[in-house]
């Protein structure tokens, strides 16, 4: 495919990247990361700004962003909650259609997804998804980074997911359904990914040669896995469901009897932050096995592939 052919565009789900554009991302990201590594950064971003808007906290996304941008010879604008208050001080549309006079692309975590939608429809800038209720596509663009590069190949691999249906689980299923990879997703009754992201995994999984399948059973879902991959049981914005959720999830914990069932090079994953002691144990995720450290050094790197393809 032509370069040049995501420029403009906005990534809001994991969906927005065809088969193509995903790989020329991944492509990128590696390039990138070699010249880094070589001591070497191109200014492919030179001059240009992204706004940060940030309705929930941050380590990993906003450090990377901000990070990635000055290392491609542009800035990034940071803007805390209180700040900007999205809809509350001024209206999505108006946040949209004053940043777009100013920066060249807005990077946004939301509550609702409706929010980053309602500011890529007034913005006519690339407008990011970092991160909301729905999907967490640059979280999945930088693991599949990281899953390409230790086993280099996605498709085929067996990918289990193990905890909470959530904005990390819908954005995985759709990437690697893309990818090829056979996904299976354990979740208990009531807590299992939404319908509509499964069917639209399962389509692209009909086109790739992928395989889609849940379960309530985690032990199911870990054996013979060769990528075991959990998330927090209470995400941001459900707090106020932390005691009920504690109890659901328990049998759900990634610990080293359930790693006992995977392929003996499983790779563990984890898109942090982690709660130690709830949904992974420390001896897993400080373990051998554990690739989280990877995956957060890819952020940065998946990021500025990204937004090299999208804002230049
Ligand atoms: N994984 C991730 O998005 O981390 P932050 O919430 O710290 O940005
Ligand atoms: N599912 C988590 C991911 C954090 C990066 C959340 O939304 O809080």
């Amino acid at each position: 495919m032509a370069p040049g052919t995501l420029q403009g565009r906005d990534l809001l789900s994991m969906d927005d990247l065809s088969v193509e554009e995903l790989w020329m991302v991944l492509d990128l990201a590696l390039d990138l990361k070699a010249r880094m590594k070589a001591g070497e950064r191109p200014p492919l971003l030179q001059g240009k700004t992204l706004a940060m808007i940030f309705e929930k906290p941050s380590l990993r996304t906003r450090v990377t962003f901000e990070v990635g941008m000055w290392q491609l010879g542009g800035t990034a604008v940071y803007l805390a909650p209180q700040d900007v208050q999205l809809g509350v001080r001024e209206s999505v549309a108006d946040v949209a259609r004053n940043l777009a006079r100013w920066v060249d692309g807005i990077a946004a975590r939301t509550f609702r997804h409706a929010t980053v939608e309602e500011l890529a429809k007034h913005a006519e800038i690339p407008v990011i998804n970092a991160l909301s209720d729905l999907e967490h596509p640059c979280q999945v663009i930088a693991d599949l980074l990281t899953i390409y590069e230790k086993r280099r190949r996605l498709e085929g691999l067996r990918i289990a997911w193990i905890g909470d249906g959530n904005n990390v689980c819908h954005s995985l299923l759709l990437g690697a359904a893309k990818m090829g990879m056979h996904i299976v997703v354990a979740t208990p009754e009531g807590y299992a990914p939404r319908e509509d992201v499964v069917e639209r995994a399962q389509t692209s999984a009909a086109r790739s040669g992928g395989r889609i399948q849940l379960t309530q059973d985690p032990r199911e879902a870990a054996s013979g896995a060769d990528i075991i991959y959990t998330d927090v049981w209470v995400s941001m914005g459900q707090e106020e469901e932390r005691e009920v959720r504690l109890q659901v999830f328990r049998p759900y914990q990634v610990n080293q009897a359930l790693l006992a069932l995977a392929n003996k090079d499983v790779l563990v994953m984890h898109c942090l932050p982690a709660h130690r002691g709830e949904e992974i144990t420390d001896d897993v995720l400080d373990g051998p096995h554990s690739v989280v450290l990877d995956e957060a050094e890819n952020r940065l790197h998946a990021q500025k592939a990204l937004l090299a393809l999208l804002l230049r």
